[in-house]
């Protein structure tokens, strides 16, 4: 039976935990040599020790998607570690949980700085490797509050998935003659490290549960499977798609 990603090398950034994990285990279960990113050494080398137990090929690499110097020497460390590259992940990001008029705009830097920088920069430095392979798939990590104006979330973070959004849709159309595929994918919440500080209060995670059709949250395996379809040949022909994962949410 052939896998899914079969000879395919993909990198994820933010892959230490959460959805970035997920995918890299999912990724890995597939075929694929995931190259972990992130900044977290301690978290990713056990993610990396999982994925080898269980049979797969992962590697760490230390990335701070803010910084250009640190996306130069992550695609050294591809180039220098695979013998091709297929997939590129860019799926770190944060959320201070700030509404517009409590935010320092130092903390509306730090969010553009890994949520809408990090992605362009990842982009920039490894286009060519995907070039260089004869195409492949760039997938980026937005949010329903990058398709919606959603009352629950911060304006700053709003603003910085929207921005995915656009960003995914303009590669699409520019690299498409490069036979370069880029898509977004718009988890609505999910049960992630990310949220736990939200579910505290039992208001609050009822908020989030009332909201879904389906009327559960995402899994973090429901994010990965879409991106797994997006990374694999059956998307070869989905181009600048923003790709809901949220039980109906954004339908409603
Ligand atoms: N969890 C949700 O409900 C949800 C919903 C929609 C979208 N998303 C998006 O999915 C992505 C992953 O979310 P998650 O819930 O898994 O988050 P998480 O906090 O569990 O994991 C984020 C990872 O990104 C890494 N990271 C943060 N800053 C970095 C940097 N500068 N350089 C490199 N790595 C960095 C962290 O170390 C961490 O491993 C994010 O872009 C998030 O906005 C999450």
């Amino acid at each position: 039976m052939t896998l899914r990603l079969e000879n395919k090398v993909a990198l994820v950034t933010g892959g230490a935990q959460g959805l970035g994990a997920a995918m890299s285990r999912r990724f890995a279960e597939e075929g694929a040599i995931v190259f972990i990113a992130d900044m977290q050494a301690g978290l990713g080398a056990q993610t990396v020790a999982d994925i080898t137990a269980k049979g797969g090929k992962a590697y760490f690499i230390s990335l701070d998607v803010t910084k250009e110097e640190s996306w130069i020497a992550a695609r050294g460390e591809v180039e220098k570690n695979a013998p091709r590259f297929d997939v590129l992940v860019n799926n770190a990001g944060i959320n201070i949980r700030e509404s517009i008029e409590q935010m320092q705009a130092e903390n509306f830097d730090k969010m553009l700085a890994v949520n809408v920088r990090g992605p362009f920069l990842g982009i920039k430095h490894f286009i060519p490797l995907l070039r260089k392979s004869g195409g492949g798939s760039i997938i980026n990590m937005s949010s329903v509050c990058g398709l919606i104006g959603h009352k629950y979330t911060t304006e700053a973070y709003t603003v910085t998935k929207g921005a995915i959004t656009l960003l995914t849709k303009t590669i699409a159309v520019r690299y498409a003659k490069d036979n370069i595929r880029c898509n977004s994918i718009h988890p609505s919440t999910v049960d992630t490290p990310l949220m736990q500080e939200l579910f505290k209060t039992p208001e609050r995670k009822q908020e989030r549960f009332g909201e879904v059709p389906l009327g559960r949250l995402a899994t973090a395996l429901d994010v990965a499977n879409a991106a797994l379809f997006l990374a694999s040949d059956e998307a070869t022909f989905l181009n600048g798609v923003a790709l809901p994962v949220d039980g109906g949410t954004t339908a409603d």
